[in-house]
């Protein structure tokens, strides 16, 4: 995998279609509980990491990169009530004191480290779809389908205590 095979204009009026191994964007361009990165994933490319895709349809949609207490995480931007993009302005995804995520349509807030549903008209128990990322080297990647998903830290540490560490995900 190659960091430099996709770029990201700095400006956010263009959004790039990111496929899985790839970079999304810097670390440094989201920062904590701030603006996010918007996205656009493949179903093809992320419906191995996801449950809820019907993946018979090949389609491009949005998604989007958020920092929170330090961490990354990302999602579809999707709202769990109707399947309208959350934002209020482009990027723009917090509430106004920053701990939750708000849809713009009919005020849904979900927490933001988990996508889980805390408020609003979406179902009980509903959540955001969230991605598999990974940050390293100052950049965040779009993770590998099929990969990161299935193997579990335990798996990680047995292969890597064997020396088996080459079958691993190279993200
Ligand atoms: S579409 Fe998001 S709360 Fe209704």
């Amino acid at each position: 995998m190659s960091s430099t095979d996709q770029t990201n204009a700095p400006e956010d009026d263009f959004e790039p279609l990111i496929q899985a191994g790839h970079r999304i964007c810097p670390s440094d361009r989201i920062q904590d509980q701030e603006e996010g990165f918007r996205f656009m994933v493949r179903t093809s490319d992320i419906a191995g990491m996801v449950g809820s895709i019907d993946h018979r349809v090949d389609e491009t949609l949005p998604a989007f990169v958020i920092r929170f207490d330090g961490q990354a995480h990302a999602y579809l931007n999707r709202c769990a009530h109707v399947a309208m993009e959350l934002d209020w302005q482009p990027g723009q995804f917090f509430t106004n004191d920053k701990t939750t995520i708000i849809c713009a349509s009919h005020d849904a807030q979900y927490l933001p480290d988990t996508g889980e549903c805390i408020s609003g008209p979406c179902p009980h128990g509903s959540r955001l779809i969230k991605l598999q990322i990974e940050e390293k080297a100052g950049e965040i990647f779009l993770c590998q389908a099929n990969k990161k998903v299935f193997i579990t830290d335990t798996l990680q540490k047995v292969l890597i205590k064997h020396g088996r560490d080459s079958l691993l995900p190279n993200f």
